[in-house]
């Protein structure tokens, strides 16, 4: 596996794959690799002839109180997971904005002036309460496509407002990117897999699972004939509050705009943010209404 540490060797080697006329997979990541990753690293395995997992804690999708100094980096454990899988090459950027020391946040550009922005998806769900976040991800994406110009990318339906969003980039910009969304892979107890999972208390760790049931109680009283997305709302939060948790948000939107729906009909995404002492999980289904 080849470990490449700057853009234009990055850029390089790509090009080099596909003027042999091999088709490049992508997956980037923000390292402390887990099952999820690992799943869409596989994915990627399988719809190309080489796969590039891209390793970088984004600064411009963090805000002020986030959490981009703690967030856990294990150069190690991650080289040695993608080299067991058969990763081509492993790519941990070290110039990806001029000057790493000013490289922007979600709330202060820095010295970044052009920016991504996906308009209208990123207003419901986690935008609200985390301005300039998409914007960071939209930005870091364009820029990590166009150092490794991939034939395709894998993401994880985990981000379900991210996947859209780098759909819509994708689409409304002609990247010529072909995007997999990736089922959300869980841990023995339905948590979806993440990082931030470590950072659990014992006792936060068994209240979490309020989190994947809520939306499996609304996922089954769908299917039982309820519809009205308020009364299913008020279940769901009831039942995360009772487990102590702190919901930043619960909601039903539709899978295209994101939008939140009032009556449920086809296909919807009942989709959680929660907190448990500082750690914030998300979680979200798609629930098709029969
Ligand atoms: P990160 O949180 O490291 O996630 C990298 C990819 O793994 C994303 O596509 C995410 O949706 C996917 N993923 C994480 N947990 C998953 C799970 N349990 N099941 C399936 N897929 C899962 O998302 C980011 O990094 C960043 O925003 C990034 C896209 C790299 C831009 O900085």
């Amino acid at each position: 596996m080849e470990v490449l540490r700057d853009k234009a060797s990055m850029r390089a080697w790509s090009r080099a794959q596909r003027a042999d006329g091999r088709r490049v997979g992508f997956v980037p990541t923000m390292g402390a690799l887990h099952e999820g990753h690992l799943t869409l690293v596989r994915e990627a395995l399988a719809r190309a002839d080489r796969v590039v997992v891209s390793v970088y804690v984004n600064p411009s999708q963090f805000g002020p109180n986030e959490d981009l100094d703690r967030y856990p980096r294990d150069e190690g454990g991650d080289l040695a997971k993608l080299e067991e899988l058969g990763v081509h090459a492993a790519f941990f950027p070290a110039d990806l904005y001029d000057g790493e020391g000013q490289a922007p946040t979600a709330t202060s550009s820095g010295r970044q002036l052009a920016w991504v922005e996906v308009e209208q998806l990123g207003l419901h769900l986690c935008g609200p309460s985390r301005p300039g976040f998409f914007r960071g991800i939209a930005t870091v994406v364009t820029k990590l496509f166009h150092i490794v110009e991939p034939d395709v990318a894998c993401f994880g339906q985990k981000d379900y407002q991210q996947l859209t969003i780098i759909r819509r980039l994708v689409s409304d910009l002609d990247f010529g990117i072909e995007i997999v969304g990736v089922p959300t892979v869980r841990e023995a107890d339905g948590l979806a897999a993440s990082s931030r999972n470590l950072r659990l208390s014992a006792e936060d760790r068994v209240r979490a699972r309020a989190v994947p049931a809520s939306l499996e109680l609304v996922s089954s009283l769908v299917a039982s004939g309820d519809r009205d997305a308020d009364a299913l709302l008020a279940r769901a939060r009831a039942l995360l509050e009772s487990g102590g948790a702190r919901v930043d948000y619960v909601a039903l939107v539709d899978t295209e705009k994101l939008a939140p729906v009032h009556h449920v009909s086809g296909r919807v995404l009942v989709a959680v943010a929660a907190w448990f002492g500082d750690v914030r999980l998300i979680d979200s289904r798609e629930i098709v209404a029969g």
